[in-house]
């Protein structure tokens, strides 16, 4: 196994793109002089001040804790922990087959690239269960494989079909799951399973299809992409269909000369002549970036995928922007009008919102919805308001399709807020207000990120090289999600009050009792529950002694009360929440178990495996 193995995604990103310790003095000028140039200085503060008049709800909730449940204690344990009066059970895991013609996963050899290719994809992320012709219809993201786990059988390292059997654990997979005596389960051969893979034919769609950039040699129209790969948060439409969101896409691209420079363009997003180590370009050409520099600009995109028809060809939205797609949380405005809230998950990227031009009601051409419309990133002030940046052919100086396909530059030019990693964003459905997870940033107030933007302290983002995380909260003005306003706060900043007195001990709603690192999935239920999710470090040490494994909690979003209620077993990320349709099921992602070689979970063996659990009430009453 090489070194990258155990680096995460950003510092793999910062290893390859190395990130300026100061920037020049000059870069600095020029910037301020741009900004000043696109923001029309003065005046644009005078309206910045005019936007800080919305106000944040405050005050305690008078009725008291909407909690179903009392918070149990962080755990070190190799397994899934919940509240007296719950029970949690496997449902799917890596290498399940959804055919039966496919054979059960076999520890010994972890599967084939064939078998692999109709059995349950790894490390689950994103997903939903869409209710379906009275089915439950499981749709989730795989966002990635652990090299030592899926290739720690092969003393000689990987041959080709490993490599393929890699890269078809990543995707989606759909299937239909069904209630039974013995709890959930596979319906093995439901017409509605399918396995969606980075082989798998795509229509590129919206601004960006078609330009120069992004056409290829395999595809000269510029509009037929193949695959979808490392999807990490999801989003669902009105309309009832799947977003799977393209996160850490460039790791996957290296070039057999490894002298290769790619294009500035590629290397904001860390494309490089080297790879994560999946050899990818070894069994397919076209992830040789040296071959087909224009295949990076395919991916980095939200991809929206019918669960009702497994003959459906996905659709990459390109509308919707390229970058470090965390996930999508759409809204449906007062006025008809579709908006989506987004995140980019790089250390100093941005937050963005998406407006359609046009208004969703029934029968309306819903491929229209997510092809026209406008980009914005967020700007934050410290005075609490803050502003969504238009990103247009007046603002940036890019066209529309350029626009969509070098996102991240675009915002960099409005001086959109370089953010401590924006993950998930979720809608409070009691309320116009939004939750993002800003996980942590190491980089804060001490590095730039990857097109060299200054990442000062301050606003939503207080605390330099932040170790814990936050959760960002705004309210558009007038709760009107296309406004161009808002008013934001902070709804909790993580930390340990065991270990600091200072700024790391986090927000008064965090005590020894609730505490933890890195929030990263959110979701709200129907109660209006706020769920917050994990993906931090679990040493259990330090900094983060005390707070155990990752969990998953559940938050008021009113009183801003916070109790623990789920642990996970050793070394895994919690990450993706759905619900049955008769809300007595919450389905939980449990990722990358054991991704240190420290855990058993679930089988008991030495082949840790990725999998979605069913959490229920004993008494089998309704959760939320
Ligand atoms: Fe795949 Fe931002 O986590
Ligand atoms: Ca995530
Ligand atoms: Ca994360
Ligand atoms: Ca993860």
């Amino acid at each position: 196994m090489d070194n990258t193995e155990t680096l995460s995604f950003d510092d793999f990103d910062e290893l390859v793109n190395p990130r300026l310790l100061e920037p020049e003095f000059d870069e600095v000028v020029e910037r301020a002089i741009s900004r000043r140039g696109f923001l029309g200085g003065a005046l644009a503060l005078g309206s910045v001040t005019a936007l800080a008049s919305a106000t944040l709800p405050t005050g305690a909730h008078a009725e008291g804790s909407r909690f179903g449940f009392e918070a149990i204690k962080t755990s070190t344990e190799d397994k899934v922990t919940v509240p007296a009066g719950f029970k949690a059970e496997v449902v799917a895991r890596w290498g399940d087959p959804l055919f039966s013609d496919t054979p059960a996963f076999d520890p010994a050899t972890r599967g084939t690239a064939a078998t692999q290719a109709r059995a349950f994809g790894d490390n689950t992320d994103g997903m939903e269960v869409f209710s379906h012709a009275g089915r439950s219809l499981l749709v989730v993201n795989n966002e990635y494989t652990n090299r030592s786990i899926i290739w720690g059988n092969l003393s000689d390292g990987p041959d080709a079909d490993a490599v393929s059997k890699g890269m078809m654990a990543h995707g989606v997979t759909v299937v239909e799951l069904a209630e039974g005596e013995d709890g959930w389960q596979i319906v093995k051969d439901s017409p509605y399973n399918r396995r969606i893979t980075p082989q798998t034919e795509m229509r590129l769609t919206g601004p960006a299809a078609g330009h120069a950039l992004m056409r290829t040699e395999a595809d000269p129209s510029g509009t037929k992409a193949l695959g979808t790969w490392n999807n990490c948060g999801n989003g669902v439409t009105p309309w009832g269909t799947y977003l799977a969101c393209e996160e850490n896409f460039n790791g996957y691209f290296s070039a057999a000369d490894e002298a290769h420079k790619v294009s500035d363009a590629l290397k904001r997003y860390s494309v490089s002549s080297k790879d994560w180590g999946y050899q990818w370009a070894t069994v397919d050409a076209r992830f040789d970036v040296a071959k087909h520099p224009n295949e990076p600009n395919r991916a980095g995109y939200v991809v929206e995928i019918d669960p009702t028809d497994s003959t459906s060809t996905p659709k990459k939205r390109t509308a919707l922007g390229r970058f470090k797609h965390e996930n999508a949380e759409c809204v449906v405005n007062n006025d008809g009008r579709l908006v989506i809230y987004m995140g980019d998950d790089e250390r100093g990227e941005f937050l963005y919102r998406y407006v359609s031009d046009n208004v969703y009601a029934s029968g309306v051409d819903t491929d229209d919805l997510m092809e026209n419309g406008t980009l914005y990133a967020a700007k934050f002030y410290d005075t609490g308001a803050g502003a969504w940046l238009e990103l247009t052919e007046a603002t940036t100086g890019m066209s529309k399709a350029e626009i969509c396909i070098h996102t991240r530059q675009a915002a960099s030019k409005v001086g959109a807020t370089t953010m401590d990693r924006p993950e998930w964003v979720a809608a409070n459905p009691n309320a116009a207000e939004l939750y993002c997870a800003l996980t942590n940033n190491k980089n804060r107030g001490l590095k730039p990120n990857a097109g060299g933007d200054l990442t000062p302290v301050g606003g939503p983002n207080p605390r330099e090289a932040n170790k814990y995380g936050q959760i960002l909260r705004w309210k558009p003005n007038g709760s009107d999600h296309t406004a161009e306003g808002f008013a934001w706060d902070l709804y909790v900043m993580a930390g340990n009050p065991e270990v600091h007195q200072d700024a790391n001990k986090g927000s008064d709603n965090l005590s020894a009792g609730n505490m933890f690192n890195a929030p990263d999935g959110l979701s709200f239920d129907d109660s209006g529950l706020l769920w917050i999710q994990t993906d931090g470090n679990y040493s259990n040490e330090g900094d983060f002694a005390g707070q155990g494994n990752n969990q998953m909690l559940a938050g008021d979003p009113v009183t801003g009360e916070i109790r623990r209620f789920l642990t996970g077993p050793k070394e895994c990320e919690v990450t993706g929440l759905s619900w049955s349709a008769d809300r007595r099921t919450m389905f939980v992602g449990i990722q990358h178990p054991g991704e240190r070689g420290g855990s058993q979970w679930p089988d008991g063996n030495d082949v840790p495996r990725s999998a979605i659990i069913a959490v229920r009430r004993e008494d089998g009453a309704r959760i939320a």
